[in-house]
């Protein structure tokens, strides 16, 4: 109910603040120390909230419960888990961004450990709660929406890290969905940024090259094909993340990260054809079932003849053949 829901925000909101205050004190100095090393300074940390939450198992617990929350709600918020003595912090030792829906406020935690061997997960992540759900949020909506809707782009990354390196760089339609991958429920959000008449609107994606997240984006598309046509990928050469790229190449890189962007269908079919030596008959005959099928699925009748020369183009075979492959493919 909304009342619930209010005191769940208002709890994030209140726990956002406790972890900034935290990212001062001595022990947030592995903190302070792992935005140093990726480039941010304390305006940059300050900009996005970034916050430290204490290597203790009640330093945020108390803090609450002096403002007056009730363990349940601080269990029905994410912020805490229980166990046999009752709930202990969710988020220990880490370093912290708040997640914000598009309004601004804060409905969850991105949380990340400082050192290897410090124990769960790289990325701890609020769990479903009434007021997160993974499957929707995009972090840094709240900072990037005017700009998506001006720029009539958005640009989607993997990581925290990323959505600000993108940020700092003049890339401010950057977000970045939060330890899921993007699926159909986040087209429906990007649609919604980009308007109505989205037509025209770039939907870009920069990935890590190690596959799986493009793989889910590329399904989440073909699912959903209305904007195929606007979307794009952008991998950098050496398969540097967007705030890698900013530490080692600077702003520039990773703008022109995003400016030589590639259409989406491009991209998916190269990468089939990488997979094959295209030098010999077998590996051009295997390359062309393997990218037939992707040709065929392209559901925009403007776009399927052309990535059909285009594929015989790049396996130097006959467009009647490619064409034969396609049509038995779909
Ligand atoms: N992620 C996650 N859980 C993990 C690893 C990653 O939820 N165990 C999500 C996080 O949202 C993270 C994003 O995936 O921001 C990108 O992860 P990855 O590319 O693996 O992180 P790196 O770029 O290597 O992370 P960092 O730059 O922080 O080292
Ligand atoms: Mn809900
Ligand atoms: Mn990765
Ligand atoms: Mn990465
Ligand atoms: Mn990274």
């Amino acid at each position: 109910d909304q009342g619930n829901r209010a005191r769940l925000l208002a709890a994030n909101s209140a726990a956002a603040e406790f972890f900034v205050d935290q990212l001062r004190t001595g022990g947030a100095e592995p903190g302070r120390r792992f935005l140093g090393e990726r480039g941010f300074d304390a305006n940059a940390a300050a900009h996005f909230g970034v916050g430290f939450a204490p290597k203790s198992w009640d330093e945020l617990t108390k803090h609450l419960r002096s403002r007056g929350y009730k363990d349940d709600e601080l269990a029905a918020a994410g912020l805490v888990s229980s166990g046999d003595r009752g709930i202990y912090d969710r988020f220990r030792g880490r370093l912290v961004w708040p997640i914000r829906d598009i309004t601004g406020q804060t409905v969850g935690f991105g949380a990340r450990k400082l050192l290897d061997d410090d124990p769960g997960p790289k990325y701890l992540n609020t769990p479903e709660t009434p007021v997160y759900h993974k499957a929707q949020v995009l972090y840094g909506l709240d900072l990037a929406k005017r700009d998506i809707s001006r720029a009539r782009q958005i640009v989607v990354v993997e990581g925290y890290t990323d959505v600000m390196a993108c940020h700092l760089a003049g890339v401010t339609t950057a977000v970045a969905t939060c330890g899921t991958a993007f699926g159909v429920d986040h087209i429906k959000v990007v649609r919604r940024v980009l308007g109505d008449d989205s037509v025209g609107g770039e939907v870009i994606f920069t990935f890590d090259p190690d596959a799986a997240g493009q793989k889910a984006a590329m399904r989440a598309f073909s699912e959903e094909q209305r904007f195929a046509a606007q979307t794009y990928v952008a991998v950098a050469p050496d398969g540097l993340d967007p705030c890698d790229l900013r530490i080692h190449r600077g702003d520039d890189a990773v703008r022109r990260l995003v400016d030589e962007k590639r259409p989406m269908f491009e991209f998916v079919i190269k990468n089939q054809l990488a997979q094959y030596d295209l030098e010999t008959v077998e590996g051009r005959a295997a390359g062309l079932r393997a990218a037939a099928p992707v040709v065929a699925d392209i559901r925009d009748a403007a776009l399927r003849p052309g990535y059909t020369r285009e594929l015989a183009r790049m396996l130097g075979a006959e467009l009647g053949d490619v064409q034969r492959a396609v049509s038995g493919a779909s």
